[in-house]
């Protein structure tokens, strides 16, 4: 249950790159079709990091927005939370290259990683320093370059995947408002079964490393498809309970998107209907942690998502880990 002050997501930003990589593109780098990807995945699209656009410069963009709709000064930001699997650089942190970008003076600035469930931890995290009176503005970022550790010839991997990023702040929200509660669990023993392999301590960066692929994203879809479906689900029902409130009480569910196949089965399983669904993959792919802040900023662009609404956030990724996040939307009016 959420103890302490209360805590808002006072401001949502997004950025994605402009260059389209369409189904009708992929099928002439693998062996795919437009078919196959779309009735398996739901993708029609996503996008790919322009030259010289990196993580932490989406990252920047989509922060910018973020900052001016929470109506605050870069200076009042004490905390930065970076949250990808795909940093610039291992360091420093992209939270520390986004300070340096948009000038934001004395805050602290540290990265998570936690697979494509990274953003909903950062918001967690985040939520903590404001309940516990600690801090009063805290910037979340997620944003990943997803094309830059795709293997191009593996058909399994490469097409599902895109670039983008997004950004909320968090504020002390008025009372009953904001984050109700989050629940965060993983269990490593799945580790293998979505990684990249190399490039780290366990397998620096050799010509043999780069020679066999190994600095690209390494899957076993299946058994990622049927975590995600069972611990999406179990998450959630963990989270609504603790609150006393059953699937009828969310007005909108905001799920990791990674393919439409897992988001309608985990929907079907809490018996929330599609209206209700938020999806953007088809134009997008999957983002990682930019997934859940560019459908939530999207959402409330669109006016799908309004002030006082109850929203219900479920991600899964590598690790894996998983989680909930159950909010209420905007100011309390
Ligand atoms: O954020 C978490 C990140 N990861 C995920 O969300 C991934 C979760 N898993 C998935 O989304 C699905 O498992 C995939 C989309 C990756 C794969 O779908 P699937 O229905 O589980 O397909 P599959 O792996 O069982 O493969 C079925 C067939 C295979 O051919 P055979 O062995 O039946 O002849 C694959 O080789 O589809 C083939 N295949 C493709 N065919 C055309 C795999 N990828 C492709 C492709 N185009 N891109």
């Amino acid at each position: 249950m959420f103890k302490g002050r209360s805590v808002e997501i006072a401001g949502i930003g997004a950025y994605v790159p402009e260059k389209i990589l369409s189904n009708a593109d992929l099928e002439k780098i693998v062996d795919t079709s437009d078919e196959w990807i779309t009735t398996r995945t739901g993708i029609k699209e996503r996008r790919i990091a322009a030259e010289g656009e990196t993580t932490s410069s989406m990252m920047a963009k989509a922060a910018d927005l973020a900052i001016k709709q929470a109506g605050i000064s870069p200076s009042d930001i004490e905390l930065i939370i970076g949250c990808t699997a795909t940093p610039d650089m291992a360091f420093p942190s992209s939270a520390c290259l986004v300070q340096k970008q948009l000038s934001i003076p004395n805050a602290g600035a540290f990265d998570l990683e936690s697979g494509c469930s990274g953003f909903l931890y950062g918001l967690s995290i985040a939520s903590q320093f404001i309940a516990s009176n600690a801090m009063d503005t805290v910037l979340v970022l997620g944003g990943e370059t997803l094309s830059r550790i795709q293997n191009w010839s593996d058909r399994s991997t490469c097409v599902l995947f895109g670039d983008g990023a997004g950004a909320a702040v968090l504020k002390p929200g008025k009372s009953g408002g904001g984050i109700l509660n989050f629940h965060l669990d993983s269990d490593g023993t799945y580790g293998g079964a979505l990684c990249l392999p190399a490039g780290g301590s366990a397998m620096p960066a050799s010509k043999e490393t780069v020679e066999k692929n190994l600095h690209t994203v390494h899957m076993d879809g299946r058994e990622i498809f049927r975590q995600a479906v069972t611990k999406m689900t179990e998450s959630a029902l963990i989270s609504l309970g603790e609150l006393g409130m059953s699937p009828n009480d969310i007005d909108y569910y905001i799920p990791h998107q990674a393919n439409i196949r897992i988001i309608d089965s985990v929907a079907k399983k809490l018996g929330i209907p599609k209206e209700k669904t938020i999806v953007n993959l088809q134009k997008y792919g999957n983002t990682s942690c930019a997934s859940l802040p560019i459908a939530l900023y999207e959402a409330d662009k669109e006016g799908k998502i309004k002030p006082g609404d109850t929203l219900l956030m479920t991600v899964v990724g590598a690790g894996l880990s998983w989680g909930t996040m159950i909010l209420k939307w905007g100011h309390e009016k």
